[in-house]
């Protein structure tokens, strides 16, 4: 971070999070409260909560949370700095030059002006498609079968033949030409001068998750080259962190979305009411898209097109995005190429029943596989079985292994046992243990411990920062140290820093952090609703259960360091013996 504390808590302490946050969301006082609707995701009734106590906002529908500083970051697309700056100013606080440096500054501000640009152009191209030289884009547009609605919501247009009036538009709006060319919509040659970047295409502005528009894609009328020309990546314009659809998708409450590749397919499938569908736009999946998509949903069904570019493409998605636990299922759209043909032809209810028989990603990468073998010959089917035993083997865990085998036995018309024993007998030629007994744990077993911990730990810390009796009675069983190294580690060391100093302060502890998803993950510990539990009794007791379970976890880790000292094993194997006396561990929630 480039400036000290206590001037990013100044910042944040004089602005108030309840004002600036009506600014943007209607709020009404509820209690303590004040609630609105949420600006991250659609709904209909107000579960966006803002506390002026904490200093807080968070979303019991969506999960949005953090402080004033994070609301900005989420709702403006700033980043922290540019976040920190805007409040500054707001509440007149001044920032030193050298800190927030010149080149920093210059660069927030020529974003800004990119984005005026795109959103300029967007509203001319936009215009144009309805004037009279727009007819045969309109054309266009029409014979592919897009109405009105789907031109308006996507903000479709077209580019004019002349080589430069979008820039004369620009600069007779008052922009520099460095700016326009920074957002990539003309090139400077020495030899032609000044030429737009696309012309006589019909545009498609590319917008990011807050709908300002990043850059755009312009598509040829027929069948010239290339099919597609798109913005280059510029200061607003990151092509792997970007969907094409996602400020749409986002709100469409389904707990899925549909993944395809292309502006076309995306833009049918919202207007037969698919409106999850989001595209990564010919580029491949990368984990920036994953990660992005995680935010929203943890399944993704991917729509990519029927030839063998498209189930490449998916065979290699499936992995990408199980890496950061989101689950992919594949759609066929044979006998079409893409969503949009197949929704043409066949309508949304053929499209839904397709979604309803998607496979999950390993039958589709058997079907993959199937082309490469003679499956009319026993020799071929055979070999193809082999195969697939030695991918069967790859599923460490037993119960899903053992799921697989039984799907694939009845996809292949082979019996269960018989398969079960290739599957068996392959392990053994790769040199793997058996798969029947494995005495080590698996490593997903490892992981689901791991996120237990975890669970745990963050429970504690709910409840510490809930509720100071509490917390007065769990620091003397529990430190910060005890607490994984990483976040939870720096939350737990502020607040019981703060605690000392006097009260929690949530929103302060949010200061340390300067990415959007930790700001989530922290705003969550402070918002979590502990539990519903009936009785007393019933609390104290999941108290004491948790304590111990951090507690246990801090004196194994810390066993198992090669650098811990006899003295102090024997301390811990002590301290390890305490934990198991109820009376110890006695916490009183009252
Ligand atoms: P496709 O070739 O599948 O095109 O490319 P499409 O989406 O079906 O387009 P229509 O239906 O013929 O109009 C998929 C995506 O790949 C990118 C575009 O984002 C396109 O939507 N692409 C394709 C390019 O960027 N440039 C190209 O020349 C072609
Ligand atoms: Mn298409």
């Amino acid at each position: 971070m480039y400036y000290p504390d206590e001037l990013v808590e100044e910042v944040r302490a004089k602005n108030d999070i309840v004002d600036v946050i009506s600014g943007y969301v209607r709020l009404q006082k509820k209690g303590s409260s004040y609630f609105g609707l949420c600006p991250f995701h659609n709904e209909k009734s107000p579960s966006f909560s803002v506390s002026r106590q904490k200093q807080m906002y968070y979303c019991f529908g969506c999960g949005a949370g953090g402080n004033v500083f994070t609301f900005l970051m989420e709702y403006e697309n700033y980043s922290f700095l540019e976040a920190l700056r805007f409040l500054a100013d707001r509440a007149g606080v001044e920032l030193p030059e050298q800190d927030y440096s010149q080149e920093a500054r210059q660069r927030a501000d020529i974003k800004a002006i990119l984005l005026e640009i795109n959103k300029e152009a967007a509203k001319y191209f936009y215009v144009q498609l309805k004037q009279p030289q727009g007819k045969h884009a309109l054309t266009y547009l029409k014979d592919r079968e897009l109405g009105d609605e789907a031109l308006k919501s996507f903000g479709l247009g077209y580019s004019n033949k002349y080589s430069d009036d979008l820039y004369r538009y620009l600069k007779s709006k008052g922009y520099k030409d460095e700016h326009i060319s920074q957002a990539g919509l003309i090139t400077i040659d020495e030899k032609r001068g000044v030429c737009d970047k696309f012309w006589n295409r019909v545009m498609f502005p590319i917008m990011d998750v807050n709908s300002r528009v990043i850059g755009f894609g312009g598509r040829v009328m027929g069948d010239g080259k290339p099919k597609y020309l798109n913005s280059p990546e510029t200061l607003v314009f990151d092509k792997s962190r970007n969907l094409y659809g996602l400020n749409r998708a986002r709100t469409a409450r389904k707990p899925y979305f549909l993944l395809c590749e292309g502006y076309m397919d995306v833009i049918a499938l919202h207007q037969a009411g698919f409106t999850n569908a989001v595209a990564s736009l010919g580029t491949s999946l990368t984990p920036g898209h994953a990660a992005l998509i995680k935010r929203y949903v943890s399944e993704v069904y991917l729509t990519y097109d029927s030839d063998d570019a498209g189930t490449r493409a998916a065979l290699r998605a499936v992995p990408i995005l199980r890496d950061v636990g989101v689950t992919a299922r594949i759609i066929r759209m044979e006998p079409y190429k893409d969503p949009d043909e197949f929704i043409k032809n066949l309508g949304a209810e053929a499209f839904e029943e397709r979604i309803r028989k998607a496979q999950g990603g390993f039958m589709f990468s058997l079907k993959a596989l199937e082309k490469d073998y003679d499956m009319a010959s026993p020799e071929g089917k055979t070999e193809f079985l082999k195969e697939a035993a030695g991918r069967l083997v790859e599923f460490e865990e037993e119960i899903e292994r053992n799921n697989y085998i039984e799907a694939t036995a009845a996809a292949y018309r082979v019996s269960y046992e018989d398969l079960r024993k290739l599957v068996a007998g392959t392990a053994v030629k790769k040199g793997l243990a058996a798969p029947v007994k494995r005495p080590r744990p698996t490593q997903s077993q490892e992981r689901e411990k791991e996120d237990g911990i975890r669970k745990s730990q963050k429970i504690l810390l709910t409840w510490m920062a809930a509720d100071e009796h509490i917390f007065r009675q769990i620091c003397k069983i529990v430190g910060p140290e005890d607490f994984d190294e990483g976040l939870y580690r720096t939350v737990a060391e502020l607040l019981y820093r703060q605690y000392e100093e006097g009260e929690p302060n949530p929103a302060a502890i949010m200061n340390h952090f300067t990415d959007e998803e930790e700001h989530r993950e922290v705003a969550g510990l402070f918002h979590t609703r502990i539990r519903e539990l009936s009785t007393a009794r019933e609390q104290e007791k999941a108290l004491r259960e948790t304590v111990k379970r951090v507690k246990l976890h801090s004196i194994e880790k810390a066993m198992g360091r090669n650098t811990t000292s006899a003295e102090e094993l024997q301390k811990l194997v002590a301290e390890k013996a305490r934990l198991q006396n109820p009376a110890e561990l006695h916490i009183s929630v009252n």
